[in-house]
């Protein structure tokens, strides 16, 4: 199947491409505000040990099974194993789906502030904590951002793989890096950064707590894209030379590391001006702000315009791929046109975010949702695909483990890779994915419940 459905061209194309589908708002807008709320420097060791413990092996899995399939998520459980394990890969569509619809949403408020600090007179308001409460309200605004958004995403997509996702993320990853490394350079230099340097750096082990290793390993899954399906469908587009464990590993190195800069370029900015990083998830959109606003007009729309920036790339490299997991499914599985299927997608989840979007305050019962603790729905959605997230990733292993074994991927993972049979990485895998990560992610998923539900 694999020959007609397109392939990337090289290995730093998949390379590329997956590390754009981890990196993105999670990296640079969840990540220092988790960061900022469980102390610090604690919460950056505990995620950093949770990528290589927990991540590393899912993402091998992910990687191996959708090469070996060479299909779709739901079609490659099918093919490796049976009819009901492609359930599995369908639960993970319908959550890629989900995950969309909301995450659209939060990239539209980062492509507005971007537009309204370079081109408009957002640095100028006298408050921007009541002006990202009225923002997120403006429903006009609010729906041409969001699509917009969802437009960029469904060109780059009908554009196929090779041309539209490898092209979109060769040029936005590198450039991804160098506005962030700008970014960052220009932080050290504000007084007061060594503050937000020390917050960030250097562990108080007390902070650690039962909180603090649930938000790392939830954002360390999240991150790097895992358990939906999202690195089977990318995996099913690589070729048999490449070297998929040495890939998986770049990838991780890729995401962690952007995450790890985005807090190196969020703290001493923060700090610079005397703020509080337990802000939460408006840290960036009502924090940050202040400390453009502050730098004077026109640096203010360079240095904030060139943030706000950074985050629509980060997120639209992600956007792309999460619109690719439907698409490749229905193409592969229902023979339906990618053109056909990427537009219908893009209007069906932009209709899907609308609650999303309208619960920021324009409509009160989805502000508070009664069921779900007084949360609003966009909470709730978001905190529903955590979940099917963290089961994703735990049944895949069990897959793996039970149904198509685990010597089966370690074939799969020799291919390309001459030493991998006698190396220490198979063993660390095979003990991880059978052992550690599904005991780890089942008892995630039941502390998420629980901490959601009761
Ligand atoms: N990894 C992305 C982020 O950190 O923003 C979010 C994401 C993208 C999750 C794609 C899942 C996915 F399949």
């Amino acid at each position: 199947m694999s020959s007609n459905r397109g392939n990337f061209s090289s290995r730093i194309g998949f390379i590329l491409a997956a590390a754009g589908s981890a990196v993105g708002l999670g990296n640079i807008w969840r990540f220092p505000y988790l960061a900022g709320q469980n102390g610090g420097a604690a919460f950056l060791m505990i995620y950093l040990i949770c990528i290589f413990l927990l991540c590393f092996p899912v993402m091998v899995g992910e990687i191996a099974i959708g090469r070996a399939a060479g299909s779709d998520a739901m079609g490659s459980y099918t093919k490796l194993g049976n009819k009901r394990w492609g359930y599995l890969g369908l639960f993970g569509i319908l959550a890629g789906v989900f995950i969309l619809s909301f995450y659209n949403v939060v990239a539209g408020w980062a492509f507005g502030y971007f537009l309204e600090i370079s081109f408009g007179g957002l640095l100028a308001e006298p408050d921007f904590g009541s002006f990202f409460g009225s923002y997120v309200n403006d429903i006009s605004d609010n729906l041409w951002f969001s699509l917009g958004f969802m437009v960029i995403t469904a060109l780059i997509v009908s554009r196929g793989i090779q041309k539209g996702v490898e092209a979109a993320n060769k040029i936005m990853m590198p450039s991804l890096y160098v506005i962030l490394v700008l970014l960052i350079i220009y932080s050290l230099t504000l007084p007061n950064a060594i503050e937000g340097l020390k917050f960030y750096l250097i562990p108080e082990l007390s902070e650690i707590n039962a909180q603090t290793i649930f938000d790392g390993l939830k954002q360390a899954f999240f991150s790097l894209s895992l358990g939906m399906g999202a690195l089977i469908t990318y995996g099913s587009y690589v070729n048999k030379q490449q070297n998929v464990v040495s890939s998986a590993a770049v990838i991780s190195i890729a995401d962690s590391s952007v995450a790890f800069l985005s807090g190196l370029m969020v703290f001493p900015l923060v700090f610079s001006q005397n703020m509080s990083p337990t802000e939460g998830p408006a840290l960036v959109f009502m924090v940050l702000p202040e400390v453009f606003s502050d730098m004077g007009p026109i640096l203010g729309r360079v240095v904030g315009g060139g943030f706000f920036l950074l985050l629509c790339f980060a997120a639209l490299t992600s956007t792309i791929s999460l619109l690719e997991v439907p698409t490749t499914y229905l193409v592969d599985q229902k023979k339906l046109k990618r053109t056909s299927v990427v537009w219908g997608l893009a209007l069906l989840i932009f209709v899907l975010g609308l609650p999303s979007m309208m619960s920021q305050g324009m409509i009160p019962t989805l502000n508070s949702l009664p069921f779900y603790q007084g949360r609003d729905f966009l909470t709730f959605i978001a905190d529903m695909c955590d979940l099917t997230l963290t089961v994703g990733g735990c049944l895949m292993c069990v897959f793996i483990t039970y149904q198509w074994n685990i010597k089966n991927m370690d074939n799969e993972l020799a291919i390309g890779n001459a030493g991998y049979m006698n190396s220490f990485l198979r063993t660390y895998l095979s003990y991880t994915i059978r052992f550690v990560c599904p005991i780890l992610l089942g008892i995630l998923s039941i502390l998420i419940i629980i901490d959601k539900f009761f």
